[in-house]
């Protein structure tokens, strides 16, 4: 029989693995915690509807990367489109509507963490299932907040030993400017038509924008000698990316403005970032966090006009970006029992510890206490703990500290392990 598996693209983390995974959460939303943000938790699976409308049906992820399924249909009806969530930005706009979040405070921040679903090509850094950490704000137009986020960010970043970055911004414009770049873009890009990648063809009228993130070669040759969107922003849309940066500046946040990033979601106006790693084992997929302004997208979907902000950051490549794991904290305590019939009295004592806050661990299956020494010494735990009749009687246990060549082994009492055992 075949061996059972993995879906492509998509993988375990195993214990070993996921420390790494914890303190990145753990970091992740603290510092968001910081800075005012709560965090939101929205389903996997939503109608491939809001993707559509959210996204932009002529992107790559709503052309093709969706995992989209018809759901079983009650009697006499036909079955909804539901589609994995392929991102966080536009379940947390139908959240924050269907919930009427708007009418309740002017400024919203919420945070999520979990897991994404694209159907790329698989490669390292790139998944179909991959998990995100994500931040979005609704009610401040900017652009002090956009260089908040930004600063956040890149803090986050350094706090988990990932320097060696790049942010990159341009701004997108709002209405106005767009319209005007995307006749510029279209009377540039429409006598080349030809050259251009099918893809980019089909999608030239519907989205002209898209041909400049292509990563066909026939495109991105194209591409350099395209219109830079920076030229062609409204005096509304300047001052926002003047404001930007001079609070960029303000705040010691380094950055390069690249006009050429568009990135691959529709829903974006004007300011538009990306955070690039260079160090660690990040390969080809270099795109750490990526986000951006998305002013219409509330109003597109049915609410009250609302500008909006946030980003999003790719755990697994975080997490090559950070390279090697530190040395993770482990077990406290191992307590081996003398002989098998001072388990349950092992039990009762392992309780205490760990009710205590101790990371404690034992082995129950009445081995020599050889065997649980050398388990214990193997475990990693700082200290190892004996217990036999003796100590049972007069109330003590026997501590050895494992980290310590030829440490002696103390007799300390039940009473006083907690503190013992903490030092
Ligand atoms: P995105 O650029 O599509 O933006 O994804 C954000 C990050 O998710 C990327 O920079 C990358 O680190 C990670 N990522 C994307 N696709 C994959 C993949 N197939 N495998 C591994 N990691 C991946 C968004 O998703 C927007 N929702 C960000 C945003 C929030 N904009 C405004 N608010």
């Amino acid at each position: 029989m075949a061996k059972l598996r993995t879906v492509k693209g998509m993988n375990d983390v195993l214990p070993g693995e996921i420390e790494r995974w914890h303190r990145l959460e753990q970091a992740f939303r603290d510092r968001a915690e910081r800075y005012g943000f709560a965090e939101v938790r929205t389903p996997l699976v939503e109608h491939t509807e809001l993707f559509e409308r959210g996204i932009g049906e002529a992107t790559d992820i709503v052309d093709k990367e969706m995992y989209t399924f018809t759901d079983k249909a009650g009697e006499g009806k036909s079955g909804k489109r539901l589609t994995l969530r392929p991102e966080g930005t536009a379940s947390c706009v139908r959240a924050y509507l269907q919930h009427n979040v708007q009418g309740q405070e002017p400024v919203t921040k919420w945070y999520y963490l979990g897991p994404m679903y694209r159907r790329e090509r698989p490669a390292k850094g790139r998944y179909r299932q991959f998990y995100q950490a994500g931040c979005e704000v609704y009610g401040d137009p900017g652009p002090y907040v956009d260089a908040e986020l930004i600063d956040m960010l890149v803090g986050l970043l350094g706090e988990l030993g990932v320097r060696d970055v790049e942010v990159l911004i341009n701004s997108l414009g709002g209405a106005t400017t767009r319209t005007r770049y995307r006749e510029a873009l279209l009377a540039y890009l429409r006598p080349r038509a030809a050259e251009l990648s099918e893809d980019s063809q089909r999608r030239l009228e519907r989205n002209p924008l898209r041909v400049l993130d292509s990563k066909a070669p026939q495109d991105q040759e194209i591409a350099a000698g395209a219109p830079r969107v920076l030229d062609f922003l409204s005096d509304e849309d300047a001052a926002h990316f003047d404001g930007l940066r001079a609070t960029l500046d303000a705040l010691g946040t380094p950055y390069t403005v690249e006009p050429r990033l568009v990135r691959g979601l529709d829903y974006y106006t004007r300011t538009l970032f990306e955070v690039r790693g260079r160090g660690g084992e990040l390969g080809a997929q270099n795109a750490l966090c990526g986000g951006g302004r998305y002013d219409d997208m509330i109003a597109q979907l049915g609410g009250k006009p609302t500008p909006a902000i946030g980003f999003a950051l790719g755990i697994e490549r975080l997490l090559l970006a950070m390279g090697p794991a530190d040395a993770e904290a482990g077990l406290d305590a191992f307590l081996a029992a003398q002989r098998p019939e001072d388990r349950p009295a092992v039990l009762v004592l392992a309780r205490t510890l760990r009710e205590a806050g101790l990371r404690v661990e034992t082995d129950l299956r009445g081995n020599s206490l050889k065997s649980q020494l050398r388990r214990a010494d193997k475990s990693g735990a700082r200290f190892a703990v004996v217990l036999g009749e003796a100590e049972q009687t007069q109330g003590t246990a026997k501590v050895t500290d494992l980290r310590q060549q030829n440490a002696e082994r103390r007799e300390i009492p039940q009473a006083e392990l907690v503190e013992a055992l903490r030092a």
